[in-house]
């Protein structure tokens, strides 16, 4: 998948390339409901291309997990949402998630499950790697995502 990753961002529109990729994941990583990127505005993350249910618009940093991934820049695998302090609850079917930082403070990836536990700390290391890739085909072209 992740060799997909890398022909599919070779796309040289950078949203569409990343649209195509997140649509690969949400189809095929399997038992997943929802995936998408969360973008940094210079203030708060605020949401950009994803896949699933209709989502928050607007996370402040150090808010939910998605906010805590962005504030210590580190990757949360959190087996049980309900038990994450300040979850940020879109979908309540939502039960675990892994929030990967992109670099360069550019956002966070976001992946959400309704089953508990569904992520190992392979697929942690999976989603960093994919996050990684994402940022390296956006700082390619961009400093930033404001203009999405
Ligand atoms: N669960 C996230 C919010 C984003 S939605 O899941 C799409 C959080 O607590 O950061």
């Amino acid at each position: 998948m992740l060799k997909q990753a890398d022909e599919i961002l070779s796309e040289p529109d950078l949203l569409a390339g990343i649209e195509n990729l997140l649509s690969v994941l949400y189809f095929n990583f399997g038992d997943i409901n929802w995936i998408g990127i969360y973008r940094y505005d210079g203030d708060e993350l605020v949401l950009g291309p994803f896949f699933g249910k209709i989502a928050c618009t607007h996370i402040k940093v150090g808010k939910g997990v998605c906010g805590t991934a962005f504030e210590q820049q580190k990757t949360q695998n959190v087996r049980n949402v309900h038990e994450f302090p300040g979850h940020i609850a879109c979908d309540s079917a939502s039960r675990s998630e892994v929030v990967s930082p992109l670099q360069e403070k550019l956002g966070v990836l976001d992946i959400d499950s309704e089953s508990y536990e569904r992520f190992s700390e392979e697929d942690a290391a999976f989603f960093d790697a994919v996050a990684a890739k994402i940022s390296q085909r956006i700082l390619k072209e961009r400093k930033d995502l404001k203009f999405l």
